[in-house]
């Protein structure tokens, strides 16, 4: 038995142990039936949340945005963009949460702008070498005229991540053409971001989700790379290798703290969680450092193979690397980049046996955790026809990777046939499939089986269960397959082996699956010993 003792945090503010519910704006809820999701159909279905017995939500991006990247192409950080409603309607929504006890906690993108930000159209109407060219990376090209990338990077979303513009320069983004990097060494950099979280927190947000945290620093000199480190996208979830040097620069920290600082000028334990994908825990573990984010996503479940050897070193890497800085693990099963985890375990029965088991592990470990909309659910991902695709990767690979847009479509709400609810319109952005008829929460919320009582009835123990409130977490013995460990005098138990197990003898809690004398493959049980 190896303890692990957390105890640096044992005055834990709100956000240590919560359970945030991520909304993809646009695929939650419709409310005024043009199909999209909005703020007011937040506003409207946020008793599904209260119900569900989520601590906090994050809301991915809503601001101004051409939606080159789903709104990960901020144009104006400080305004609501049409398509989701208005400022009134934040304001509203955020006043409307609050009364139901829910934190809110949005986005911040800190690593590029929009190519429609007016900051990005004074820089191309600007001259090279001008100040307004010096917020972002513009650089001369290689080659005798010039026309070859300044470095041989690639964009995430597939292609060179340099465009070259009319006057010869060329600017670096990392994502799409339409997300032109930031400089964060031009202080009006970090002096704008300050400024854009002061704008939310005035409102009264509780905290922020920080995008590509592990990717604002670039190495000086920007110089060719390693292409040979890239796994390609449609691998899945992967962590970029400690050789990417894209990423994870240790300049980036210093960032980090300027946020943090601006977050500990107000009341209230507000907060930031960072978005890194970085290579070991050691390294993620430096973005929750004691003076940086208050936490950070471990996304080390995501990438885990379904395997009680591989979650049991997941687990006790980061438990430990945290510990080291004296923050609380962040797990995460899913978001709106990754497969749905009952599509990411294999799909059908099994993919969701074990969606359901890795639901029980991931909300009795110690810490907070991170729910993705539409896994209350059950939800797997879909197909989607080749006209109906809109992330970015899909253009810009020339139609080889499809993309994140199979997870993202929108959550069926009530009835037997698309949109289910989701809107007053006969339709919906990304289409929805037939055959989600027993998938709606209405459905869900009528039968005691569903994925969707199953998270009901975990998070009201997880609350409620005192052994799940320190941050205490002991290994036991268990046959090959499993993974077992106590937290107070609740023990948990994943068989995700191939062979049923005896059930220990102890009484059952709580159980992923009906159980009865053995622990069968793809369940997760609660026991108290
Ligand atoms: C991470 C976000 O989660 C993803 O959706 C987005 O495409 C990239 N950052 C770029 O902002």
């Amino acid at each position: 038995m190896t303890p692990v003792s957390q105890s640096a945090y044992s005055q834990q503010p709100w956000w240590a142990d919560a359970v945030f519910y991520q909304i993809y704006p646009r695929s939650y809820a419709d409310g005024n039936g043009d199909g999209t999701g909005d703020l007011i159909g937040i506003c409207e279905r946020l008793d599904h949340l209260v119900e569900l017995g989520v601590d906090a939500i994050w809301i991915s991006p809503f601001y101004r945005s051409p939606m080159a990247d789903g709104g990960y192409d901020v144009a104006d950080p400080c305004d609501v963009d049409p398509i989701f409603g208005t400022l009134a309607d934040f304001d509203a929504l955020l006043a409307d949460a609050h009364e139901r006890g829910l934190k809110v906690t949005i986005d911040i993108v800190p690593n590029h702008f929009s190519d429609q930000h007016v900051w990005f159209r004074q820089a191309l109407a600007a001259a090279p070498g001008s100040p307004e060219r010096a917020r972002f990376i513009f650089r001369e090209g290689r080659g005798a005229n010039g026309d070859q990338p300044p470095n041989n990077w690639p964009s995430m979303f597939g292609g060179p991540a340099w465009t070259r513009v009319p006057d010869g320069q060329w600017y670096l983004h990392l994502f799409a053409a339409e997300q032109p990097d930031l400089d964060w060494t031009n202080p009006e950099v970090p002096a704008e971001f300050a400024r854009i979280l002061r704008f939310w927190l005035d409102r009264g947000v509780d905290g922020f989700r920080v995008d590509v945290a592990h990717g604002m620093a670039k190495e000086p000199g920007l110089p060719d790379m390693d292409l040979s480190v890239i796994t390609p996208r449609d691998e899945g979830a992967h962590m970029p290798s400690a050789a990417d040097i894209r990423f994870d620069r240790d300049a980036v920290h210093e960032y980090h703290r300027g946020f943090r600082k601006v977050l500990d000028s107000y009341p209230g334990d507000r907060m930031a969680v960072g978005e890194a994908w970085v290579p070991s825990s050691e390294r993620m573990a430096r973005y929750a450092a004691p003076d940086e984010l208050n936490l950070t996503f471990n996304f080390e479940l995501v990438v885990a193979p379904w395997s009680a050897t591989e979650f049991r070193s997941a687990i006790d890497r980061s438990l430990h690397a945290m510990a080291a800085v004296g923050a609380p693990c962040t797990w995460v099963l899913a978001n709106h980049d990754v497969d749905r985890t009952a599509t990411r375990y294999g799909g059908g029965a099994r993919g969701l046996a074990r969606a359901r088991a890795a639901a029980l592990v991931q909300l009795s470990l110690p810490g907070a955790a991170y729910l993705y909309n539409g896994d209350e659910l059950g939800l797997e991902n879909v197909e989607l026809p080749d006209d109906a695709l809109q992330d970015p990767t899909w253009e810009r690979t020339g139609h080889q990777v499809r993309g994140r847009d199979g997870e993202r479509v929108p959550l069926p709400w009530t009835g037997t046939r698309p949109p289910y609810g989701f809107s007053t319109g006969p339709t919906s952005w990304l289409p929805m499939p037939e055959g989600w008829a027993a998938s709606t929460v209405e459905a869900e919320a009528a039968d005691p089986a569903s994925t969707l009582q199953l998270y009901r009835t975990t998070l009201r123990l997880r609350h409620t269960l005192a052994d799940l409130q320190g941050t205490a977490l002991e290994w036991l013995d268990s046959p090959d397959g499993c993974l077992a460990y106590r937290r107070g005098g609740l023990s948990v138990w994943l068989n995700a082996g191939v062979a049923a197990v005896p059930m220990p003898a102890c009484e059952l809690v709580h159980a992923s699956a009906p159980v009865g004398a053995d622990l069968e493959p793809d369940v997760a049980v609660w026991l108290r010993s």
